[in-house]
């Protein structure tokens, strides 16, 4: 049972004219993203054959990812009538899929795959957390702030489970960069471009490079300074750092630098 369901959100208070189009289509995006949390659960199941515990609550995990999915889905219908949330899934399962039956993990180590976990769930608590913020609409703001509590709940999960594989796999902090390293890069890589795609632009010939941009034009744009030094703290935290340093501070800045140069470039070439 998750912490809150479909029924919880105030579906009545929604305003249409405090829609932004930008963050509809983020919104769209994610919703498809989402959904794929069944999938990723067996994924992580199967890398982690032998652990029931972790087992069951990658599973809850999973259950709760997917209905970010659906509630993300559904206040995109209402926002935008014509999009069909369903059709849209199958679009996306049906161009990107993930693994469900890997005997290890990508990452090398269970205490990897671990680490990876902990980087995405601080990209996605930070995103809805920024998204919450962002939005004028009251729906949305009610429905991201509840799948920012979940996604730091998860983080929390992975992280507890990363202390325990850490023990075992000795896995030290410079393995640990690598991984956060590597699985931040990888944001970039085609699930998020492919879902941007599927969901906005299901009549045209997907174009990576493109929806890749659209897509990040858009995200990069919800964020603040506070939710960067948040999510770095929470990286840096996953990877055996003092999360409240000097490093984290210098980290934080040239994160942002970098990121609104990315956004002004972004917006330079969609002009
Ligand atoms: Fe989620
Ligand atoms: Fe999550």
């Amino acid at each position: 049972m998750g912490h809150w369901t479909l029924d919880d959100i105030p579906w009545d208070r929604f305003e249409p004219d405090k829609v932004d189009p930008a963050i509809l289509s983020i919104v769209k995006a994610a919703s498809l993203v989402e959904q794929n949390g069944a999938d990723y659960a067996n994924y992580l199941c199967s890398v982690f054959a032998d652990d029931a515990g972790f087992q069951a609550a990658a599973r809850g995990w999973g259950t709760e990812e997917a209905q970010h999915g659906r509630a993300l889905g559904r206040w995109a219908t209402l926002a935008d009538p014509i999009f069909d949330h369903a059709a849209a899934c199958a679009r996306f399962t049906a161009g990107f899929r993930v693994s469900p039956s890997a005997q290890h993990s990508v990452r090398g180590s269970r205490a990897g795959e671990l680490v990876a976990r902990c980087i995405v769930e601080t990209g996605t608590s930070s995103y809805y957390t920024a998204l919450a913020e962002a939005t004028r609409e009251p729906v949305l703001r009610a429905i991201c702030r509840r799948i920012a509590a979940d996604e730091l709940r998860h983080y929390k999960l992975f992280y507890d489970h990363l202390s325990r594989y850490l023990a075992a796999e000795r896995m030290g902090a410079w393995g640990r960069v690598r991984v956060a390293l590597g699985r931040i890069v990888e944001s970039e890589d085609d699930e998020l471009a492919y879902a941007y795609h599927a969901a906005n632009q299901p009549a045209l010939p997907y174009d990576r490079r493109s929806a890749a941009r659209a897509y990040a034009r858009r995200a990069y744009a919800v964020y603040r300074p506070h939710h960067v030094e948040r999510g770095m703290a929470m990286i840096f935290k996953a990877v055996g750092l003092k999360p409240h340093g000097r490093l984290n501070l210098l980290a934080t800045r040239l994160a942002w630098w970098g990121m609104q140069k990315r956004v002004l470039r972004l917006e330079r070439l969609a002009a």
